[in-house]
Order: C-alpha cells, then structure tokens, then sequence
C-alpha cells in the first residue's frame, strides 16, 4: 500500500517497530522524507531517511530534535514507537507483592510521560491545513474493559494512563486544530526484544516480525478519520474499548 504521507516522523526508531516502520515509509514512492528519531541516531540505508539524536529524558534535547523539521513544509505522520515492558532493573509484576515504587515510576516515565512529552514538542509539526496524524504506540492491556488475567501491573496502568493522554489531546485538538488526528495503535504481539522473555507460551504464528507489524500499524493510521481522534485500535483496524 503507498502511503498518502509524505513527511514521516518515526520518534522511537531505535526499537524494533520503530525502526521496521522507517524501513517501511522510506520504500514507499509517495514519501519524501522519513525523520528517523532514536536514542542513538540510528541511521538507516535509505538516502530518504533523516536520522536525528533524541534524548527522551530531556525536553531541551525533544525541542532541539523537533526543530529539525521546521524546514520540511509541515508532516503527514508522526509515530511514537517508544516504549518498554521491562529493563534491566524492572520485570512485569504477577502479584502486588512485586510492586515497588522504583517499578512504577521507571515504567510510567517511559510509557507515558516520555510519550506526552514527545507530542508537546512534536505535535505542532503536523500539518493544519490538511488531514494530519499522530499515532502513539499503546497495548491492548492498557484496555480496563479488556483486562481478564491481572498481572503487569506498572505497564498495564501506565498504557492505560496513555491512553487517557490521548484522549485528552484529541478533546484539545479537535477544538484548536481540526485536521489533526491523534489515536492509539496496538501492534499486535511483536517479536522484538520487548516481547522476547514473553514469547515461550505463545503460539508462533500469532507473533508478528516487526515488519508485518510495521505494515499493520501503516494501514491504520492511513484510514483513520477525524471522529477516530483519540481512541485506541488493534493492528487489525478494530477499536479496542477504553
Ligand atoms: N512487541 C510487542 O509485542 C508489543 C505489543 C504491544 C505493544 N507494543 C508497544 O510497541 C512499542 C514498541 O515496542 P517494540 O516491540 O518495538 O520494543 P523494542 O524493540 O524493545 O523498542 C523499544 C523502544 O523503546 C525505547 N526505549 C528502550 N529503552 C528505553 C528507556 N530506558 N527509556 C526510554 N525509551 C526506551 C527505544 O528507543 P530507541 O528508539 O531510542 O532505541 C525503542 O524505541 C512500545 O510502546 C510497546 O509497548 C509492543
């Protein structure tokens, strides 16, 4: 499918669906540039791809990453593909006897303030004459209404509390800026290093390479509306309930 997009933003590009996307926008005629954010400047083999160094724990460093698109005529698509289940010092809870105030506050930094942060600075780069989108990478565990077995307790409220975010945001929009779009977008489960200690009871089949991923996540922000503005969807185009 060719995107309609022309100036893509992938803030997260060092990630495996980060990265998969940047690959994927960049083979696309339609696109002229794809601005590939990461922690690392990763570059990538496209002579399309901008690769740019962001810090995400530094708003200086967000401004300053930013502002390398003013010169671009305004963008298409904005994806912000950061995120994390685990680090080093921080494995999913299965009881309430793991919480900690380190794994909250490690967890809810990354997958939700780093991500509300990324659209403050980012989000006036969209387009405003023209239908434009930000799509946040969520989970569908971050669903209340979907929640059947407990469990992961940091990134499963975290999801949730972004996924508020971007409600909230959509409510702001819509009054200020019309043709701005801002939803979130479930993946689907993922092989990357974020699912990988996870992936031992599942089926194999049911686990997408990032590209596929990357390829799901395209198709959905290409066919999300105006009235879309603020709810979740799976990799498949359906909603997923709040
Ligand atoms: N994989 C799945 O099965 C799955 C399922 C549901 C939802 N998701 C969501 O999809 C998104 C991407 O996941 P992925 O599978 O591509 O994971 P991944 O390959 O592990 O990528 C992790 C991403 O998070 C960033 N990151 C890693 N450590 C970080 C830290 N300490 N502080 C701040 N940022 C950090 C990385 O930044 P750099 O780009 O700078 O390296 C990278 O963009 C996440 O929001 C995740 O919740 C994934």
């Amino acid at each position: 499918m060719q995107a309609k997009s022309e100036n893509i933003v992938i803030v997260g590009a060092g990630g495996a669906i980060g990265g998969a996307l940047v690959e994927r926008y960049a083979a696309l005629p339609g696109v002229q540039t794809v601005f590939a954010c990461s922690r690392d400047g990763r570059s990538f083999s496209s002579d399309k791809v901008q690769s740019i160094k962001l810090d995400y724990y530094d708003e200086t460093s967000m401004i300053h990453a930013a502002s390398a698109l003013n010169d671009a005529g305004g963008v298409d698509l904005i994806v912000i593909a950061t995120g994390v289940l685990h680090t080093d010092g921080v494995m999913p809870e299965k009881s309430l006897h793991d919480l900690t105030a380190h794994k909250f506050e490690t967890i809810f930094k990354i997958d939700m303030v780093i991500p509300a942060l990324l659209t403050k600075h980012f989000i006036d780069k969209l387009h405003l004459s023209q239908r434009a989108v930000m799509a946040i990478l969520t989970a569908r565990v971050g669903s209340i209404t979907d929640n059947q077995l407990g469990g992961w307790y940091a990134y499963r409220c975290a999801k949730t509390a972004l996924n508020m975010f971007i409600k909230n945001t959509a409510i702001e929009l819509a009054r200020k800026h019309k043709n701005q779009i801002i939803v979130g977008v479930h993946p689907g489960t993922v092989d990357s290093p974020l699912s990988k200690p996870f992936q031992a009871h599942l089926d194999p089949k049911k686990i997408f390479s990032p590209a596929l991923a990357a390829e799901y996540v395209n198709q959905v922000v290409d066919t999300v509306q105006t009235g879309d503005s603020g709810k979740i969807f799976a990799w498949d185009g359906q909603e997923i309930a709040p």
